[in-house]
């Protein structure tokens, strides 16, 4: 779509400056513009979700997801108060208490951006007490596990399957804390899906939950994407291959 530029508006992003055009999100213009915002469900990928609430920012008093709330002419976005970060800490909390995040344990440490964030955002602890849920790890499928100790129920998988993949495999059952993910097979087995290592949905968990077999530890930890460089500087991990 062609946009004149009479129609490009601005807002303030913590004192800068930023750009919008009619339609974007105020995630979609700061991340056009270099800037960052922590988000864990959103990937510019795919269309907004709203799930994760990690990318709250404040507007007018008011704190929103920046991944849903338009751009709006002159207004004012908070993304870097004590209380903003005390918000998204506090979800980041209730994310690591509800599953089983062992990162020491876990391949995708270092580039995972579940850790990413709670260093982004100053988490030292989970505060709340640990729900230590029981769930498994499918190993059934010849290339990739799926551990949902780790699944955070972002969708990104969701997604691609469906709107990229043309396929379903993943999909969400229950409601509230019951929520989990769950796997379109005759057994619910990976392995028995038809998920393959090419699919679009192999490559965007954000987390330690959808991982490929026969690779491990080839980045040793210490020399991963974010222990190089913090999250907001490099951005997502999907959009490194070689994280
Ligand atoms: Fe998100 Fe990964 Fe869970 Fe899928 S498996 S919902 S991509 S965290
Ligand atoms: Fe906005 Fe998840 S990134 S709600």
């Amino acid at each position: 779509m062609k946009v004149s530029l009479s129609s490009r508006g601005s807002f303030r992003f913590d004192g800068k400056e930023i750009p919008f055009t009619p339609g974007q999100t105020i995630m979609d213009a700061v991340l056009a513009a270099g800037e960052y915002i922590p988000h864990l469900c959103h990937n510019p990928e795919f269309a907004p979700h709203g799930s994760c609430r990690v990318c709250v920012v404040g507007v007018g008093g008011r704190q929103v997801s920046a991944c849903t709330a338009p751009a709006a002419e002159g207004m004012v976005v908070d993304s870097s108060s004590e209380e903003i970060q005390g918000t998204r800490r506090a979800i980041l909390q209730m994310l690591f208490v509800e599953g089983n995040h062992i990162c020491p344990a876990c391949e995708k440490s270092g580039a995972c951006q579940l850790q990413a964030v709670a260093y982004y955002t100053g988490m030292l602890a989970p505060h709340f007490t640990h729900f230590f849920p029981r769930r498994e790890v499918d190993a059934s499928h010849p290339d990739f596990i799926i551990d949902f100790n780790r699944c955070i129920l972002c969708e990104l998988c969701v997604r691609a399957s469906r709107d990229w993949d043309g396929k379903r495999v993943f999909g969400i059952s229950g409601r509230g804390l019951a929520s989990h993910l769950v796997i379109d097979s005759p057994t619910g087995r990976l392995g028995d899906s038809s998920f393959a290592a090419t699919d679009k949905a192999a490559h965007v968990c954000p987390v330690g939950a959808i991982l490929p077999k026969h690779r491990g530890y080839e980045v040793p930890i210490g020399e991963r994407l974010y222990d190089r460089e913090p999250i907001s500087l490099v951005g997502d991990v999907a959009a490194h291959e070689e994280a």
